[in-house]
């Protein structure tokens, strides 16, 4: 039985643990994928396929492990992704995550659809913050919200752009949390047999889209949380990208990138880099798994651009193989969201370090020296 920090050793105990505290619709919000969860097995099934073939007898033992993204230098490989309405989980979840990243000298993406302010991560996270945007409906309060970011001293920003409509997510829709919220009973008294989530939820009162509050019509949550629905999803066009390349003057990320044409195109348009990712599974239950069409687009692009990747990434080899085949960086998803929710702030340290731990030794069992595989 699995149930304190310490019993934690592998990235996906931790969705064992929070399986244990989270109510069944957060539980299904966080772990789903869209229809069949095809698109989700198939990141994972990607990497538990993917092959490693050591170098030894070369001096590897203390390889490292530090990346640099343009000016900035990372103490790992891998940061963690934006996930929106994560005060769900647990309030204050992106301040703890946030935290977490800015000890260990890796990036947090504040998702745009975040229960935290920029600022309030930014605060935190300094320059390890990033900013994940979903392009609104009405460009005003995208512009405003790019604003917002550079005030707080945000370098980079990261535009996803695979999400142009609601996507088919059944567990939410089963539980009634699909695009007409409607909770049944089961789900009701479900909750309220989770008395910890329970109480921390009420204490701190339900979540908002905490970043689109100034532009909604009033500051009571339902009025903001429909005021978020009624912008996004909306369809983009890469005349959105070029009117946020003009806007943004710090990096620009395209996130959400599966064909090696959109790799091209997103550069021609001077992104600084894209995150090849299929959602994590969550909005095209067709869609390639992400480090397949890394390789693709690779070797599309050579070697200088910037490739990043999120997509199940469950295991310091996965980092590895992602950086065999061609990422300069990874993010990891779930299993941050799964640490947190369980564990709070020491959740959000430990997922981080059983990866970095796992990356050490992958690296020094392979014989590689750095993150580009030199024996
Ligand atoms: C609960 C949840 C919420 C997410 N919300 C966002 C979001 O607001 N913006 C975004 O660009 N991606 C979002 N994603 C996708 C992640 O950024 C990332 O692509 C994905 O989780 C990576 O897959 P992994 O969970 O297998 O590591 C979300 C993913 C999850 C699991």
């Amino acid at each position: 039985m699995m149930r304190s920090l310490n019993d934690m050793i592998a990235l996906d105990d931790f969705s064992i643990a929070a399986d244990r505290v989270l109510p069944r619709l957060v539980r299904d919000y966080i772990n789903g994928g869209v229809e069949d969860e095809h698109a989700l097995e198939r990141n994972l099934s990607a990497f538990a396929e993917a092959l490693l073939i050591p170098r030894y007898l070369v001096h590897a033992s203390k390889p490292c492990t530090q990346v640099q993204l343009w000016n900035q230098t990372y103490a790992w490989p891998f940061g963690i992704a934006p996930m929106g309405l994560q005060g769900f989980a647990r309030p204050g979840m992106e301040l703890m995550l946030a935290r977490a990243a800015h000890d260990a000298k890796i990036p947090f993406v504040l998702s745009g659809a975040g229960t935290s302010t920029v600022e309030q991560v930014a605060e935190i996270a300094g320059p390890c913050t990033w900013f994940q945007l979903y392009v609104a409906r009405d460009r005003n309060v995208s512009a405003d919200l790019v604003r917002r970011a550079s005030d707080a001293g945000i370098q980079v920003l990261v535009l996803t752009v695979d999400a142009p409509v609601h996507s088919k997510r059944e567990r939410d829709w089963r539980n009634g949390f699909g695009p007409a919220p409607r909770l049944g009973l089961h789900i009701i008294l479900d909750m309220l047999l989770h008395v910890r989530w329970l109480v921390r939820q009420l204490h701190h009162g339900l979540p908002t889209f905490a970043n689109w509050a100034p532009y909604a019509p009033s500051q009571n949550r339902a009025v903001v949380n429909r005021f978020f629905t009624q912008q996004i999803p909306f369809t983009q066009t890469w005349d959105d990208v070029r009117w946020l390349r003009d806007l943004w003057p710090g990096k620009l990320v395209i996130k959400g990138i599966l064909h090696p044409d959109d790799a091209i195109h997103a550069f021609e348009c001077q992104a600084d880099g894209i995150i090849v990712s299929n959602h994590g599974g969550r909005v095209l239950d067709a869609a390639p798994s992400a480090l397949h069409q890394l390789s693709l687009i690779r070797q599309e692009v050579g070697p200088e651009p910037v490739l990043m990747l999120d997509g199940g990434i469950r295991r310091g080899s996965d980092v590895l193989k992602a950086c065999q085949a061609g990422a300069n960086f990874v993010w990891m998803g779930r299993p941050a969201l799964h640490a947190a929710a369980a564990f709070g702030l020491p959740g959000a340290y430990r997922v981080i370090a059983i990866l970095e731990e796992e990356i050490r030794l992958c690296m020094a069992q392979c014989g590689w020296q750095n993150m580009l595989g030199t024996p």
